[in-house]
């Protein structure tokens, strides 16, 4: 492959990057209301919001460097396709469930766009580039590795919520009477 075609590569999925760390804020910003009885989690999702918004600085300063335009980064930002596009949220109790396996998921796929990203910085000689995407790299594993975890216990708190619920309260439980609107 020749070096421009490496080069026009790696800013495409840069960019792609970009979207991707823009929907996953846009997807964990809402989660933390939905958090209130569960601390820890917030805590680590408020932390790595945090991390989140260095990364799309650090994306920002790579496509800088690499002399792109970066404003012109909101039509990719609507063009990302991710994972979540495919789970559905449709009732609202189980919620908390469905973002830890959304996040998961999320995160895991951020790991996998971010080895790829590294590994055409390596093919085309961008050095300075490959060591801010390690930096990031290594947020977004302990991200997945901390909720990998604790998927168990956040799953195990739900069960002691669900069931300290009354039975009727219960969207999707079958003996419910709300039956219908779950998913
Ligand atoms: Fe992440």
């Amino acid at each position: 492959m020749a070096e421009t075609e490496i080069r026009d590569m790696f800013v495409i999925r840069l960019r792609n990057a970009y979207a991707m760390e823009n929907q996953a804020l846009g997807m964990m910003r809402p989660q933390l209301s939905r958090l209130e009885h569960y601390p820890e989690v917030a805590a680590k999702l408020e932390r790595h919001i945090g991390e989140t918004e260095d990364q799309v600085k650090r994306l920002e300063r790579i496509l800088e460097d690499m002399d792109e335009n970066y404003l012109n980064l909101k039509d990719t930002i609507l063009s990302f396709a991710g994972p979540t596009t495919v789970m559905s949220h449709a009732s609202v109790d189980d919620k908390v469930l469905k973002d830890a396996l959304t996040d998961f998921a999320f995160e895991n796929y951020e790991i996998a766009a971010y080895k790829s990203l590294m590994t055409i910085a390596d093919a085309g000689n961008f050095g300075d580039a490959k060591d801010a995407l390690q930096e990031t790299l290594a947020k977004e594993q302990s991200m997945a590795k901390w909720l990998d975890d604790n998927l168990p216990a956040v799953t195990r708190k739900f069960l002691l919520m669900w069931e300290g619920d009354a039975p009727a309260a219960r969207p999707g439980d079958p003996r419910s009477a709300h039956d219908g609107d779950h998913a």
